[in-house]
C-alpha cells in the first residue's frame, strides 16, 4: 500500500474524532446490551498447563510508609533501574493496586481503577524477569481468581519483546503490557466507546506509577512500539483484543 499524504490526514482526522465522539449518536437501546444480545466474552486459551501462581495480598497496606501526596510529588518517569530484584510481594501490591478488583455490587464490578460503565476492558500481562521466586516469563493476570497465569517462558523473549518496544525495556524488571478488549466496552457505548478504552489505561497506568513510587520503584509509560510485534508475543489476534499501553518498572538506583 502506498502511504500519500491523504491517508496520513485521514488517520488525522479519524484519531482526532475519535476523541471527540458525538453522544448524541449514542443510543442504548441499539446497542448490543440495549438490544439484548447475550455478551460474548473471549475465549483464552488457557488451559490446567499453564502454571498458575496466587499473589500474596496479606498486609499490603503495610508496605510503603510513604504517604500519597509524597508518591504524587515525586513521581517522574524513571529509565534507570538498578539490578535488584523486586519481591512477590511488591510485585502483587503493583498488581492490585492497577488491577485489583475491590468488591461485586450490585451488578457492577469495581476495581483499584474507575472504567467507564464497570466495563472493564483491559487484560494486564506482564513480562517478569527479575522477581524473587518468579520464573522469567510472561504471564497474565486473572482479576478475579487473584492469580498469575505463565502464557510464555522461551529464552529468547527479552530481546524480542524489548526489539518490540525500540530498545525501552533499558534494565527494568517487569514490564506490564496491558490489552484492549474493545467489544467489552462497545457492548454498550457503542460508538463512543474508544476514547474511554485509552482513558481507562491511563488510569491503571498512573497507580502503577503512583505504586512503584510507594515501594521505591522506578515507573515510565511507554506507548512507542510495535504493533503486530507485541500483539503476537502476547498472542492475541490484534482486532478483539490488542496491546494499548505499555510501562516498565524496576528498583530505583
Ligand atoms: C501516554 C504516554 C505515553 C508515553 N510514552 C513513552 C514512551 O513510549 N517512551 C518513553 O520513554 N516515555 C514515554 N512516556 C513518558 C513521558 O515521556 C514522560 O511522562 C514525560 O516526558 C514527562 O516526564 P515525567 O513523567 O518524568 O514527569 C509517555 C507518557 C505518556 C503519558
Amino acid at each position: 500500500m502506498r502511504i500519500t499524504k491523504e491517508y496520513l490526514d485521514s488517520l488525522i482526522e479519524n484519531g482526532r474524532n475519535m476523541l471527540k465522539p458525538d453522544w448524541n449518536l449514542w443510543n442504548p437501546k441499539k446497542s448490543d446490551e440495549g438490544l439484548g444480545i447475550e455478551f460474548q466474552g473471549l475465549k483464552k486459551s488457557l488451559n490446567d498447563k499453564n502454571m498458575r501462581i496466587k499473589l500474596d495480598l496479606e498486609g499490603l497496606n503495610l508496605i510503603s510508609k510513604k504517604t500519597l501526596s509524597e508518591c504524587i510529588e515525586r513521581r517522574k518517569s524513571t529509565r534507570d533501574f538498578s539490578n535488584k530484584f523486586l519481591s512477590f510481594k511488591e510485585l502483587s501490591y503493583l498488581i492490585w493496586e492497577t488491577c485489583g478488583v475491590n468488591e461485586h455490587k450490585d451488578g457492577y464490578l469495581h476495581r483499584t481503577i474507575p472504567s467507564a460503565g464497570g466495563k472493564y476492558c483491559l487484560n494486564t500481562y506482564m513480562f517478569i524477569n527479575r522477581v524473587e521466586d518468579i520464573q522469567e516469563g510472561l504471564y497474565l493476570y486473572l482479576p478475579d481468581n487473584k492469580e498469575l497465569v505463565l502464557i510464555d517462558s522461551k529464552s529468547n523473549l527479552v530481546e524480542k519483546i524489548d526489539k518490540a518496544m525500540f530498545n525501552q525495556m533499558y534494565n527494568s524488571a517487569i514490564t506490564f503490557i496491558w490489552t484492549a478488549m474493545p467489544y467489552k466496552m462497545e457492548y454498550r457505548y457503542y460508538i463512543v466507546s474508544h476514547k474511554m478504552i485509552a482513558i481507562e489505561a491511563g488510569h491503571a497506568c498512573q497507580n502503577l506509577y503512583l505504586a512503584s513510587e510507594a515501594i521505591s520503584c522506578g515507573c515510565c509509560a511507554i506507548s512507542a512500539y510495535k504493533q503486530r510485534t507485541i500483539d503476537k508475543i502476547v498472542k492475541v489476534d490484534g482486532d478483539n483484543e490488542f496491546v494499548i499501553y505499555m510501562a516498565i518498572v524496576g528498583k530505583e538506583i
